[in-house]
C-alpha cells in the first residue's frame, strides 16, 4: 500500500505539486519517498529514506521548473527499506520512471527473462521488472502500446503510474489498487485516492480494474488488455476533504481519542432515520455478514454479540481476508456489511467483488465518502467522524460500535433508548478524558513500559474489546500483547503468566462479571498483575481503571482508556504513536 501521485498541465511546478500531493497521501506509506520530473529530454529523480516531513524542505528537486512529474511515498512489500528501492524505478536508458501500488506476484520469473536480454537491476523490488518490460517493449513499439504490453504481463493487483523524458504524457493502468484522476483545467492531476486531488478540481474520473489512461494535452481512456478506446466517464464530487490538524495536541491519536465525545453525540442525534429505512433489509436478508480487517473486525465481532443480546439474531463476522474461503453460500438474499474507515482495505473488496457477482446486497459502513468501498455499496453509513489520521484508529472504532448498536436498537424499535444510551457514552466519554483519570493511566502505562508481554482478557461483548485494547498496544509501544476469551486462557496461554505479568480485565458489571473475576483470580494465582477495567472495585485487582457502568452501550466507552494506554506506552517510550513501523494507514495490498 502506498501513495502515488502525478501532475501533467500547464503549470511548471509540477514536482511542488506532486510533494505537496505525497504529503496528503503519506499516510498509505512512509518507509520512503521519491519524484520524477520531467525537465527537456531527461528525467530527474530524487529519493529519500523515511517520512517527507521536513525532508522536503532541503530537496533539491522541488524547485525545477518542469510540467510534468511523478511521485510516490512506500510502504515496502519487496525489499528493504532503502534508497534504491524507493520509487520511481527508471530503466537501464534512465528514460522511463514508474511508480507502483500493488505486488507484482509474478516479477521473479519476468526479471530472469529480462536480465537475460541484459537488463540491469539495481533494486530488490518488485517494481522494477515493470519499467524494464516497457524499455523492453519500446524497442519495438511506441510509448502507450509498450505501457499497455508490459501491464498485461504482470500478475496480481497493481496500479501504475508511468512518465517517459521523450513523451509529454503520463499513462497510468489498473487493476485491483486504486487511481483516480482530477480533470483540471489544461492540466491533470492522478492520485491514489480523492484525498490527493479534491482540493484541486470537483471533476473526477475513478479508473476501472483493466484500465489504462493517457494524459497530456487530452485525456485518452482504454480497456485492457487490448487497449480499445473506452469514454471516460467524468463524475462530479460534492465533497471536500474536511482538513485536520492536532490542534493544541502532540499528535493526532491523542487528539482523535478527544474527538470521540462529539463524533458520539453527533452519531445519536443524525442516524434514526437512515437506520429505520436499513432494518428492513436486515430484517429480509438471508444470511448477515459484517466483514472487515484488524480494528474493523473487532468492531463487527462486536456486532454479532449486539445483534444476538439485543435483536435476538444470528450475525456472522468473518476476518475479511478469510471471506474470500467462506463465500460459496451467498446468494442474492445474502447481506454483507463491511466495516472499513478507508474504504480502499482490499482484503475487504475483494470479498465485495465476488459478493457483488453473486448479487449480494451491501451496506457499507466506512468514514471515507468517495472510496472504492463506498461507490462499491447499495447502501452506505458514513461514520462522519472527520478525517482519522494516526495508523492506529480510534474515533472510528466507536462511532462504529454506536452505528451498530443504533443498528440494532432500530430493529427492535428502541430508537429513542439507543439516543439515550449513546448521550451517556458521550458524557461517560468526557469522564474518562478528565485530567485526573489521564493522570492515573498515565502512572499505569509508567508502570507497564518495560513490560516484556502483555495479555488483555474479556468474555462476551468485552472479548473484541480485549481483542481491540490488544492491537493498541501492540500497534503503538510494539509490546507483545495477545487479546483472548477470558474462559480460553486456562486451555493454554496461562502457561505463559509468570511472575510481574500484566494482564488487563475487563469486567463490566453485566452477565459476565463473575467469571471474568474468576480468570482474573486463577492469573493472579500465577502471579500475573491485574489491572482492573471495571464499574466496580475488586480485590483481584493490583491496578482499578474506573468505567461507569452505561448499560448496552458499555463496550463502546471501556475501550478508551485502553487507548490512552496504548498512546502514553508509546509516548513513554519515546516511540512516534501517529505513524508506527511497518504500518500504513490504508491497507492496499494482499
Ligand atoms: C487499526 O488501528 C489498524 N490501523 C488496522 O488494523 C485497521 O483497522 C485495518 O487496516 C482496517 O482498516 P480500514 O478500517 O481502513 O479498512
Amino acid at each position: 500500500m502506498c501513495g502515488i501521485f502525478g501532475y501533467v498541465g500547464k503549470n511548471n511546478n509540477a514536482a511542488q505539486i506532486t510533494l505537496e500531493g505525497l504529503k496528503l497521501l503519506e499516510y498509505r506509506g512512509y518507509d520512503s519517498w521519491g519524484v520524477a520530473v520531467k525537465s527537456g529530454k531527461k528525467l530527474d529523480v530524487e529519493k529519500h529514506v523515511g517520512k517527507i516531513g521536513s525532508a522536503a524542505l532541503k530537496s533539491s528537486i522541488i524547485n525545477h521548473k518542469s510540467s510534468i512529474a511523478i511521485g510516490h511515498t512506500r510502504w515496502a512489500t519487496h525489499g528493504g527499506v532503502t534508497v534504491q528501492n524507493a520509487h520511481p524505478h527508471l530503466d537501464c536508458t534512465k528514460t522511463i520512471a514508474v511508480v507502483h501500488n500493488g505486488i507484482v506476484e509474478n516479477f521473479e520469473e519476468l526479471k530472469k527473462d529480462l536480465i537475460k536480454k541484459g537488463h540491469k537491476f539495481i533494486s530488490q523490488t518488485d517494481t522494477e521488472v515493470i519499467v524494464h518490460l516497457i524499455e523492453d517493449f519500446l524497442k519495438k513499439e511506441g510509448f502507450a502500446s509498450s505501457v499497455r504490453d508490459a501491464f498485461n504481463l504482470l500478475k496480481g493487483l497493481n496500479a501504475i503510474v508511468v512518465v517517459n523524458a521523450v513523451s509529454s504524457e503520463i499513462i497510468a493502468a489498473k487493476n485491483g489498487s486504486p487511481l483516480v484522476i482530477g480533470i483540471g483545467k489544461d492540466e491533470f492531476y492522478i492520485a491514489s485516492d480523492l484525498i490527493g486531488i479534491s482540493d484541486y478540481t470537483d471533476k473526477i474520473v475513478f479508473l476501472k480494474d483493466n484500465e489504462m489512461i493517457i494524459l497530456g494535452k487530452n485525456i485518452k481512456l482504454l480497456s485492457l488488455p487490448k487497449g480499445n478506446r473506452l469514454k471516460e466517464k467524468i463524475e462530479k464530487i460534492n465533497f471536500k476533504f474536511e482538513k485536520s490538524s492536532k490542534g493544541n495536541f502532540e499528535h493526532f491519536m491523542i487528539k482523535e481519542i478527544y474527538d470521540q465525545p462529539r463524533i458520539i453525540r453527533n452519531i445519536a442525534r443524525n442516524y434514526s432515520d437512515q437506520f429505520k429505512k436499513m432494518s428492513h433489509l436486515i430484517e429480509s436478508a438471508k444470511g448477515i455478514f459484517f466483514i472487515g480487517a484488524g480494528t474493523a473486525y473487532h468492531a463487527g465481532l462486536a456486532g454479532t454479540y449486539l445483534f444476538s443480546k439485543m435483536a435476538h439474531m444470528h450475525v456472522n463476522t468473518s476476518v475479511a481476508s478469510e471471506f474470500n474461503y467462506l463465500e460459496d453460500f451467498l446468494t442474492k438474499e445474502s447481506l454483507i456489511i463491511p466495516l472499513s474507515q478507508s474504504g480502499e482495505t482490499i482484503d475487504v473488496i475483494e470479498p465485495l467483488n465476488i459478493a457483488k457477482k453473486k448479487r449480494s446486497k451491501i451496506i457499507a459502513v466506512t468514514n471515507s465518502i468517495g472510496s472504492t468501498i463506498y461507490r462499491m455499496a447499495d447502501f452506505n453509513i458514513l461514520l462522519n467522524a472527520g478525517p482519522e489520521k494516526a495508523v492506529a484508529s480510534t474515533k472510528t472504532y466507536t462511532a462504529k460500535l454506536c452505528v451498530i448498536l443504533m443498528l440494532v436498537f432500530a430493529l427492535i424499535k428502541k430508537e429513542k433508548e439507543a439516543e439515550l444510551l449513546l448521550n451517556n457514552a458521550a458524557k461517560e466519554a468526557e469522564r474518562i478524558l478528565e485530567d485526573n483519570n489521564i493522570k492515573k493511566i498515565k502512572e499505569i502505562a509508567k508502570t507497564l513500559k518495560d513490560s516484556k508481554n502483555i495479555y488483555v482478557i474479556g468474555r462476551g461483548l468485552s472479548y473484541p474489546s480485549a481483542l481491540e485494547a490488544s492491537l493498541k498496544i501492540k500497534e503503538v509501544s510494539y509490546i507483545p500483547t495477545e487479546g483472548l476469551a477470558g474462559g480460553e486462557l486456562k486451555h493454554g496461554t496461562i502457561a505463559l503468566i509468570e511472575k510481574g505479568t500484566p494482564c488487563i480485565v475487563f469486567a463490566p458489571k453485566d452477565e459476565t462479571f463473575e467469571s471474568i473475576i474468576s480468570n482474573a483470580t486463577e492469573i493472579k494465582s500465577r502471579g500475573g498483575v491485574i489491572i482492573g477495567v471495571s464499574s466496580k472495585k475488586s480485590d483481584v485487582f493490583d491496578y482499578f481503571i474506573e468505567v461507569k457502568d452505561i448499560a448496552q452501550a458499555a463496550f463502546i466507552t471501556q475501550i478508551i482508556p485502553l487507548q490512552l494506554l496504548a498512546y502514553f506506552l508509546a509516548v513513554y517510550k519515546g516511540l512516534d504513536p501517529d505513524k508506527p513501523r511497518n504500518l500504513a494507514k490504508s491497507v492496499t495490498v494482499k
